[in-house]
């Protein structure tokens, strides 16, 4: 969840900012997502000439690949206002009522965490994201009685870490669902060298490649490792950011050579030294390595199972050879 992945790397107030100046505004600014983009413009095209708002929109994945900020430009490429909100900040079914009648017609609301509503808002949700209404109950009791609540037509942007934990009929209720994937080195190279020149940073192509092989497919983690390398630049009096300087700066962070950082070492060594890697399940890799298995599962093993150093099993996790010889340590498990 983002928010317990933003508390293990605690971002100030400064640096909340800095990532809002960092966020593209419009689709052609938006790097990468090439696929999803192009499908997304098809449909703001098709909603602002049909004059009538966009289908509400699901976006799931790893935290930092760009949720918030292409609700954002979607919110911006529509020209209507966004309103933003997690599930968890919705505890009542009064405080979806309020928030959905604050909106003009065709505005987004952007729902972050949406896996995490109440069970009550989710089921007013339904008619409000079906046909624009809520039933409330009024009064107690004896006066009890049902009020039909109409609502401005509007689009909803939700975003989630853990798809799988999303209802069905929630779901269902989605005619846009997508998935954001990891980003390429390229990509992350050229989100690297817009981030470098809005901070007026220079920064050598070899060292932009390298910062992005090692962010872990992420913009938010390369936006970060980029802010860091650039103090490391600072205390260095170094006015131009090369490769020697970014492996310098990221062994100084303990970020190894395929991006890897210490609890990502934590978990593969569990596996390796203590269960023969595997397989072995989350919650006891989670034991082991005192994080939450939230953490583990949305954040950690997504990485570690893209580029290969981890299979899933019906019976748990499976540490690779691949990940083995990352680690230089013999592999000779049998097949089993
Ligand atoms: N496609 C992109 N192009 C450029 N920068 C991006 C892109 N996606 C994300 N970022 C940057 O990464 C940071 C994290 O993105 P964010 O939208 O907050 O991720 P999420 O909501 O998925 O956790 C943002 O500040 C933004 O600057
Ligand atoms: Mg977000």
């Amino acid at each position: 969840m983002d928010d317990e992945i933003l508390n293990k790397h605690p971002l100030d107030a400064g640096e909340v900012s800095i990532e809002q100046s960092l966020r593209p505004t419009l689709l052609n600014q938006y790097i990468g997502q090439s696929a999803l983009k192009e499908r997304l413009a098809i449909y703001i095209q098709a909603a602002l000439e049909r004059e009538e708002p966009l289908d509400h929109v699901l976006l799931y994945g790893p935290p930092g690949l760009g949720k918030t900020t292409l609700a954002m430009v979607i919110a911006n490429e529509l020209g209507v206002n966004i309103r933003m909100t997690t599930g968890p900040a919705i505890e009542k079914s009064g405080d979806l009522l309020a928030l959905l009648n604050e909106l003009t017609p065709g505005d987004v609301l952007f729902i972050d965490e949406i896996h995490r509503m109440p069970r009550a808002v989710e089921e007013m949700l339904y008619s409000a994201m079906e046909d624009f209404y809520v039933d409330i109950i009024v009064g107690e009791g004896q006066t009890a009685r049902p009020v039909h609540f109409p609502l401005p037509p509007f689009t909803l942007i939700g975003a989630t870490t853990r798809a799988g934990m999303l209802s069905q009929p929630l779901r269902d209720r989605f005619g846009i669902v997508e998935h954001m994937n990891y980003y390429n080195a390229a990509e992350l190279t050229e989100i690297i060298q817009r981030s470098a020149s809005i901070f007026a940073t220079e920064i050598q192509p070899a060292g932009a490649f390298e910062l992005a092989r090692r962010s872990r497919g992420t913009p938010r983690v390369a936006n970060r490792l980029l802010r860091r390398v650039r103090d490391f630049a600072a205390h260095e009096k170094q006015s131009l950011i090369d490769n020697q300087l970014v492996d310098y700066a990221l062994q100084l962070l303990e970020i190894d050579t395929a991006g890897l950082d210490q609890i990502d070492h934590k978990i593969l060594h569990t596996m390796i030294d203590y269960y023969q890697g595997g397989p072995v399940g989350v919650n006891t890799i989670a034991a082991n390595i005192g994080e939450e298995v939230d953490t583990i599962e949305s954040m950690y093993e997504p990485y570690l199972l893209q580029i290969g150093f981890l299979q899933r099993t019906p019976r748990g996790r499976v540490a690779t050879q691949a990940a083995y010889e990352h680690l230089k340590i013999a592999f000779n498990r049998e097949e089993n």
